[in-house]
C-alpha cells in the first residue's frame, strides 16, 4: 500500500512577491492556469497504483487553503496535518510516518514535494513502480535527475552499483558549495536528488530513531499528543516546539547505509526561484521572454515579466525578472533570481 505524503510546509521566499507568507508559493498558479503547485502534485499522484488518498503535512495557518485547494479538486478523502511552526522536512515526514503506522506500519511513504512541477507523468509514475520493490525491501529510495548544471541548491547522489531495479547510493551531499557541485557535475558520477522519495514508514522512523534520536523522541511526543476533529490532524505544539529543525537531507540521508536511486527522466523542475519559472516558460519565438499577465515588450530578451494587476511595459532590456503585484514589485537581473529571500528577510526585519 502507497500513503501519498505532500510536503506543504514551505515559505517560497525566492518567488516573492507572487509568494507571500500567507499564501505560498504552492498554493499558486506558477505553471498551469488551471491549478497550483499543490493542486498539481494531487493530481499527479492519482495515477499510481494502489495509491491511497494523500496526506498532507502543512502549517496550521494554511489548513483552509488547503482543505479549498483539494476540495475544488474533488479531492475529499484526503487527511491534513498540521504543523504549528515548521521544523523542516525530518519532522514532518516522522509525524506522516508515525500516521501511516498506525494503519500498517509496512505501508510506503511516497513522498512529493509541493513545489514541482513535472511535466511527463507517464515517467514519473513508471519511476515510482521501479522503485517500489526497493522500498519493500527496506531500501530509502530516492529518484535521482540527470544534473543540468552545478546548482547548489540541491542534492547530490553518487550512483554506486546496480541494486534490483536502480542503484545503490554511494554517497549523498545536501546543497554542496558551488566548487563541490561542479566537480560533481564533471564527473558524471552524480545525479541530483529530486526530492521525492519512497520508504515504508517503519524504515524511516528506524533510521531518523539512529541517525536523529532526538527529533524522533519529540516527533513521537508530539504526535501522542495530537488532536483530531474531522478535517484537521494537529500535533501537540509544545512538544513539537522542542523539536530541532532539520531536513530529511541532512538528518537521514547523508548519514543511512541503506538508501537506493532510481534514475529518472519524467521533465522535473523545483520552482525554487523565478529563475526556474522563467526556465520553463521562456519561448524562443518571442526573443526568448517568459510572459504572464498584461506586458508590452519592446526590444527585450531573456527576460521574464509578469503582472498581476497593471500593464508592465519594457524596453530594451534582457536577461531581467520584473514582477509586478498590487502591491511590490521585484526587479532582478535574471542570474540574481535566488537572492530575492534576501529583501524577504529585510522585510521581516523591519516589520
Ligand atoms: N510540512 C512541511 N513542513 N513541509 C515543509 C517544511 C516544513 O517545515 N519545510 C519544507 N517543506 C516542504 C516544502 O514546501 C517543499 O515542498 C518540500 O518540503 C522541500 O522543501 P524545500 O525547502 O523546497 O527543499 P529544497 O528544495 O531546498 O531541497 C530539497 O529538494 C531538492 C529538490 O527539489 C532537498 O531534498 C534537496 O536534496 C533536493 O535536491
Ligand atoms: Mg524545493
Amino acid at each position: 500500500m502507497i500513503l501519498p505524503v505532500i510536503l506543504s510546509g514551505g515559505s517560497g521566499s525566492r518567488l516573492w512577491p507572487v509568494s507571500r507568507e500567507h499564501y505560498p508559493k504552492q498554493f499558486q498558479r506558477l505553471n498551469s492556469a488551471q491549478h497550483s503547485l499543490l493542486q498539481e502534485a494531487a493530481l499527479r499522484l492519482e495515477g499510481v497504483e494502489g495509491a491511497l488518498p494523500p496526506l498532507i503535512v502543512c502549517n496550521e495557518a494554511h489548513r483552509f487553503l488547503v482543505a479549498e485547494q483539494l476540495h475544488s479538486l474533488g479531492v475529499s478523502s484526503a487527511r491534513i496535518m498540521l504543523e504549528p511552526f515548521g521544523r523542516n522536512t525530518a519532522p514532518a515526514l516522522a509525524l506522516a510516518a508515525l500516521a501511516a503506522s498506525e494503519s500498517d506500519p509496512t505501508s510506503l511513504l511516497l513522498v512529493m514535494p509541493a513545489d514541482h512541477v513535472i511535466e511527463r507523468r507517464a515517467a514519473f509514475l513508471a519511476a515510482i513502480e521501479q522503485g517500489r520493490e526497493l522500498a519493500e525491501e527496506g531500501q530509502l529510495v530516492t529518484f535521482g535527475i540527470q544534473p543540468a548544471s552545478p546548482h547548489t541548491g540541491y542534492g547530490y547522489i553518487r550512483r554506486g552499483e546496480m541494486l534490483g531495479t536502480g542503484y545503490r547510493v554511494d554517497a549523498f551531499v545536501e546543497k554542496p558549495d558551488r566548487d563541490r557541485a561542479q566537480a560533481y557535475l564533471d564527473s558524471g558520477d552524480y545525479l541530483w536528488n529530486s526530492g521525492i522519495f519512497l520508504f515504508s514508514a517503519e524504515r524511516y522512523l528506524e533510521e531518523l530513531k539512529a541517525q536523529a534520536p532526538d527529533i524522533h523522541s519529540a516527533c513521537l511526543a508530539a504526535y501522542a499528543g495530537r488532536r483530531e476533529d474531522l478535517d484537521f490532524l494537529r500535533v501537540d505544539g509544545e512538544a513539537f516546539g522542542a523539536c530541532r529543525s532539520e531536513s530529511i537531507d541532512y538528518a537521514v540521508m547523508e548519514k543511512t547505509h541503506r538508501a537506493a536511486v532510481v534514475p529518472m527522466d519524467p521533465g522535473w523542475s523545483d520552482i525554487g526561484a523565478w529563475d526556474a519559472i522563467f526556465a520553463l516558460k521562456s519561448d524562443p519565438a518571442a526573443c526568448g521572454n517568459a510572459v504572464q499577465g498584461d506586458v508590452l515588450l519592446h526590444d527585450t530578451h531573456d527576460s521574464l515579466i509578469h503582472s498581476q494587476s497593471r500593464l508592465v511595459a519594457t524596453v530594451g532590456v534582457q536577461d531581467l525578472v520584473v514582477v509586478e503585484t498590487e502591491d511590490a514589485v521585484l526587479v532582478a537581473h535574471r542570474s540574481r533570481a535566488q537572492e530575492t529571500k534576501h529583501i524577504v528577510e529585510a522585510l521581516k526585519a523591519s516589520g
